[in-house]
């Protein structure tokens, strides 16, 4: 087999990849090493960023993202036994669109599979070779169990954080920066309305807790947790009575209780490896960087990197001109560590730290305070959550 892209992995960064390319007239192949039922399952993500959903519709499949989706206009900061509203909208005039990462990974899957596009699913045993030569290629077993050999141009290393992209740079040429956080994320899909019309993030004595949501019979929450923490030790009732406890901090507010439909826990880490090319080895998303949740900018950024790196191929393509793909590390790194900065400063400024003491708790809710209460402040928060402008 002979492509122009091989693209390792089918999440939002290799699938909106092979969509803009296909747009473009460029070719690609997706290799992916789950099936398609466990992509469309897979709870992550839930906020994006307003370009992000523009880029949607200009890809033209953003029809049942704006059907379904939650325009939301603002969010809530609860601290110190009070709510306080961040207006998005008001102080940038852009707004956030929540709609499930695997609502948009089903679209681009079957819109994919309707225009008779390749997906490997199931592959297995995928690696890539000669990425420092004119003709990379992927090796992989097939879901028959047949093995395959892709010759490409280029290859998308989309496969997240824990793919075979990143590895498959030497270390010599690896430049990583990492942090890892003292507390990890507990999160509940559950059967219930959601309790408020827009997102709450709680700093709480006991720690941190979000409120967020899927649709209007879908309430996403979130607990903070120690990260080394079992979810054996964490039952519904115990959920709900934290939960509870995190997130009504004003008068008579309860939370809306239903089944919980599915829970896990995610850690929390800070990761960026600036080599984001290796010859014809190209990242994208969270195989080159990784943000704590705090900020919602995971998904938002692998969309920022998948701009760039579809931008520079079809230059390369339409005119021969390379000077994109020469560029595509330096024009996506300053966006990245602007999100790094902002995911890392949300998550210290909400969280309890189990080192802290008085002092950092009464300096956090100062600065909760601050950000909440000063336009400045709130307009610094809000830019950076609706998305940064691209230079
Ligand atoms: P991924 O979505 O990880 O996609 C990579 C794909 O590559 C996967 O489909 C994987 O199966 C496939 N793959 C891996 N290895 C191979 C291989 N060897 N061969 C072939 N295919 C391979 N962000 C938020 O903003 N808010 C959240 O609440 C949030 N929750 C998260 C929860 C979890 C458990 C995780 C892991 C991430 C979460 N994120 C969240 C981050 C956000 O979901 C990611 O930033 C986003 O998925 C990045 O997209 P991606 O396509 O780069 O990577
Ligand atoms: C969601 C996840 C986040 O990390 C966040 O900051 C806001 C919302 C969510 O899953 O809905």
């Amino acid at each position: 087999m002979r492509t122009q892209v091989g693209i390792i992995g089918a999440g939002p960064s290799g699938l909106l990849l092979a969509r803009m390319l296909q747009l473009q007239g460029i070719e690609s192949i997706i290799i992916e090493s789950r099936s398609r039922a466990y992509i469309e399952a897979r709870i992550r993500a839930g906020v994006m960023e307003h370009w992000v959903a523009e880029l949607t519709d200009e890809v033209g499949l953003g029809a049942r993202m704006r059907r379904e989706g939650l325009v939301h206009d603002g969010l809530e900061i609860s601290f110190a036994g009070q709510r306080r509203r961040i207006d998005l909208k008001g102080l940038t005039g852009k707004s956030i669109m929540v709609y499930g990462q695997q609502e948009f990974v089903k679209d681009f899957v079957a819109a994919r599979l309707d225009d008779g596009l390749p997906i490997h699913f199931e592959a297995a045993g995928v690696s890539i070779h000669n990425i420092e030569g004119d003709s990379p290629r992927i090796r992989f077993t097939d879901k028959d169990g047949a093995p395959r050999e892709i010759e490409c141009d280029f290859i998308g290393g989309c496969d997240g954080f824990h793919g075979i992209c990143r590895p498959a740079i030497p270390a010599d040429k690896l430049s990583i920066f990492e942090k890892t956080y003292p507390y990890a994320w507990l999160g509940v899909m559950v059967e219930a309305p959601p309790s408020s019309d827009e997102l709450i993030y709680s700093s709480h004595d006991n720690g941190f807790a979000l409120h967020s949501m899927r649709s209007p019979e879908l309430t996403r929450l979130y607990l903070q947790v120690s990260p080394d923490e079992d979810l054996e030790n964490w039952r519904d009732e115990r959920i709900w009575a934290e939960l509870q406890t995190r997130l009504t901090q004003d008068g008579d507010w309860r939370l809306n209780e239903g089944p919980v439909l599915q829970k896990g826990i995610t850690p929390m880490r800070s990761f960026v490896c600036e080599t984001m090319r290796h010859g014809r080895l190209f990242l994208a998303g969270d195989s080159a960087h990784i943000v704590p949740p705090t900020g919602a900018k995971g998904m938002n950024l692998a969309a920022a990197d998948v701009k760039v790196l579809a931008g520079a191929l079809t230059d390369f393509y339409k005119s021969g001109d390379s000077a994109g793909l020469d560029g595509y590390t330096a024009q996506c790194l300053p966006r990245i560590w602007k999100a790094e900065r902002f995911s890392w400063w949300m998550t210290q400024m909400l969280h309890l730290s189990p080192d802290g003491d008085g002092f950092d708790r009464r300096v956090q809710l100062a600065e909760i305070d601050y950000i909440t209460g000063s336009e400045a402040g709130a307009r610094s928060l809000a830019e950076n959550y609706v998305g940064l402008p691209f230079d």
